[in-house]
């Protein structure tokens, strides 16, 4: 059986050509896994969107549960919310809604807007700095950090950790963090529990439903390395991939500086050309599922690639170009969609946006200080960002 294209160095460095390979032999298909499984990887758009909404489960445990990994992945950090199925989930999300709203992000802004202009502000004309290093980095795990209720002095760790965690391969690595950063979570919500603050994390152990009841300790836990791990490395590749696409595009970039009130649907057109989440998280089918008039078969897992479904050319035409004023940008599936998609959305963009705007005001100049073809992408297969991304001021 032939190797999976998503394990080719190659594919990293650009997914396209594959993805619209793939999807031009069909938009479900069946191809090799990890190992002897095959799966089913969905790369067009209106099945994406299907198989979004289609009776598949999230719950690894139950996929696992007779194929054992060899793994010790922290519980709190295998099973979160995006790895349960109704009716856990509902319960779940229902709680978490009532207490991380879009008042919540909107009171954010000022300070995503802060640190952004703290960290562009030390940088000196003239010099070469790498984004990501930088700010696309540092500034999503802040913010997270901040909304959660991290002490300051204990943010650097927690990006660590956070880092760890993506360190595909390296399971050792993953493991030994993922139980550094649930030990240290748990204690905070002990903390937070005797004595709460304004924190997200002190709403969520008050947050309480007259039909979901209350958040258990380990819930809770779980909720926030949730929160932390998928709202930072996807932020963080959202941002980078969105300045490389507007240096590599200057007439998009022109129309940004000229009209900065663009900037708000522009990071629909730039999450749709270059996803952050580029393969969406595990699933599997339970039981046969037809997809798009394609047989799913039980037991199989289905990969949904965002990245693709957004590049698919029956949904947005040339869709390979980069084009600001794109009318239909918006129906992009770089968030997912049905009861899983992202709950950190409005706060990702938030994020975009102000370092966008920053950027612009800021550092008028910004080109790439490398050709673009020797940029590096992670080697990961849910998470399309750049390593470094070295620019000039
Ligand atoms: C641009 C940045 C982001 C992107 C592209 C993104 C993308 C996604 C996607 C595609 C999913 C669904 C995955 C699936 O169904 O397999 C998801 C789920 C989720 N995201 Fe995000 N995300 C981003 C930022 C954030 C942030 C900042 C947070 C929180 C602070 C967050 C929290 C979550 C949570 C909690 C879920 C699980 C929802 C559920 O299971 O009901 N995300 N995200």
């Amino acid at each position: 059986m032939a190797s999976s294209p998503f394990t080719d160095p190659a594919f990293h460095t650009d997914r396209y050509p594959t993805y619209a390979a793939l999807r031009t032999a069909s938009p479900v298909l069946r191809m090799p896994s990890d190992g002897a499984t095959t799966a089913t990887v969905v790369t067009g758009y209106d099945a994406a969107r299907q198989a979004f909404t289609a009776p598949l489960s999230k719950d690894t445990g139950a996929y696992f549960a007779d194929r054992p990994s060899g793994r010790s992945l922290h519980p709190a950090v295998a099973r979160t919310m995006l790895a349960t199925d109704p009716p856990e989930h509902t319960r779940l999300r229902r709680l978490v809604a009532k207490a991380f709203t879009s008042a919540r992000v909107d009171d954010l802004r000022p300070y995503i807007r802060e640190l952004a202009e703290q960290q562009v502000g030390r940088w000196q004309p003239g010099t070469e700095v790498d984004l990501v290093e930088e700010l696309a980095g540092p500034l999503p795990v802040t913010v997270i950090c901040e909304l959660l209720g991290v002490p300051p002095a204990d943010r650097a760790a927690i990006r660590a950790w956070s880092t760890d965690l993506f360190a595909t391969g390296d399971h050792r690595r993953i493991d030994d963090a993922s139980h550094a950063l649930a030990g240290y979570l748990s204690e905070l919500i002990s903390t937070k529990r005797t004595h709460p603050d304004r924190s997200l994390l002190s709403d969520l152990i008050a947050v309480h439903d007259e039909d979901a009841g209350r958040l258990g300790e380990e819930e809770l836990l779980s909720l926030a390395v949730l929160l932390l791990v998928a709202g930072h490395e996807t932020t963080t590749a959202a941002i980078g991939n969105a300045v490389l696409a507007l240096l590599r595009h200057p007439a998009e970039l022109e129309l940004l500086r000229t009209g900065p009130h663009r900037i708000r649907t522009a990071v629909d057109e730039l999450l749709r050309y270059d996803s952050p989440v580029s393969i969406a998280t595990w699933r599997w089918a339970p039981e046969e599922v037809e997809l798009a008039g394609t047989a799913v078969t039980a037991g199989s897992p289905v990969f949904v690639c965002p990245g693709a479904a957004n590049r698919d050319p029956a949904k947005f035409p040339d869709p390979d170009r980069l084009d600001l004023g794109r009318t239909n940008a918006s129906a992009h599936l770089a968030f997912g969609h049905g009861i899983h998609r992202c709950l950190g959305a409005p706060l990702a963009r938030a994020e975009v946006e102000i370092v966008l705007a920053v950027l612009l005001e800021h550092s008028p100049d910004l080109r790439l200080a490398v050709p673009a073809d020797e940029l590096v992408w992670r080697q990961s297969r849910l998470v399309r960002g750049l390593v470094a991304l070295p620019v000039k001021l």
